[in-house]
């Protein structure tokens, strides 16, 4: 791995697959009992907020009950020790990667454990339900708590910030997407426009995965621990 310093990660729904946390597509997928247009979009929300809390609580509640695998302290490893840029840019609304230990992490699509009041903006930790109607703990207002969490329709978060990421990279790395969805499903073009190297790891090869210099198969949990061996270890023994 000569010649890398800043290095892209994006991770989606596969990452936590071995946790236990369901993906979004594919058989058993969230999608598969749910409607898109009836959970994840903000006019779902407006005409059945009731449906759409419980769908977030029951999720968030999920998230007590699982633990980050093996994929996820990985890369907190890498994080930890990668001297160069580094970041991992998650399509997740879970929170396994800070769990794991990573830090230099970002949320596109929001945080199951994030509230954000529709009355004063006010954005604020959140690890209880929200289909109670509690009051904001900022302005006071109650009922106006929604999940922090993009639908479909939303502007993804930090766009600006992981733009300028992939557009030094000088390897992209996708690890448990599907593809499907866009803007991520683009970085590895921008990355690749720029020069970089781009790498997948996935169970089964994604929708853009000719767009991938390399494309590995296989679960996270074993994939993710080889590769960052691979990029750590020639930098053990330079030392
Ligand atoms: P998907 O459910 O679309 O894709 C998950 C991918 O992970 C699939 O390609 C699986 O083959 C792969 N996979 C499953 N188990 C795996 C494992 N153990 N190891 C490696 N790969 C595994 O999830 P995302 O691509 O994350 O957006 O979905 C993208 C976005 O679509 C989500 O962030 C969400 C959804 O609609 C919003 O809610 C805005």
């Amino acid at each position: 791995m000569q010649d890398i310093s800043n290095i892209v990660i994006l991770t989606g729904a596969g990452i936590s697959a071995e946790s236990g946390l369901a993906t979004f597509r594919g058989p058993d997928g969230l999608w598969e009992g749910h409607r898109v247009e009836d959970v994840a979009t903000p006019e779902a929300f407006a005409r059945d907020p009731a449906l759409v809390q419980a769908f977030y609580d029951a999720r968030r509640a999920r998230l007590a009950e699982v633990e980050p695998n093996a994929a996820h302290r990985a890369l907190a490893r890498l994080d930890a020790e990668w001297p160069g840029d580094l970041l991992i840019v998650t399509q997740n609304v879970d929170d396994l990667h800070e769990r794991a230990g990573a830090k230099r992490v970002r949320h596109m699509h929001g945080e199951l454990t994030s509230a954000w009041c529709l009355d004063c903006d006010a954005r604020m930790r959140w690890d209880k339900d929200l289909c109670d109607h509690p009051n904001c703990p900022q302005c006071g207002v109650a009922g106006r708590l929604r999940p922090d969490i993009v639908w479909f329709g939303e502007m993804p978060y930090e766009m600006e910030r992981i733009d300028r990421a992939l557009m030094e990279a000088d390897l992209f790395v996708s690890i448990g997407t599907s593809g499907a969805v866009y803007p991520a499903a683009g970085f590895v073009q921008t990355a690749r426009y720029r020069g970089a190297r781009a790498l997948e790891m996935n169970l089964d090869p994604s929708l853009g995965s000719y767009h991938f210099h390399e494309s590995r198969t296989g679960r996270a949990g074993e994939l993710v621990p080889a590769w960052v061996e691979e990029m750590l270890s020639p930098l053990g023994s330079a030392g």
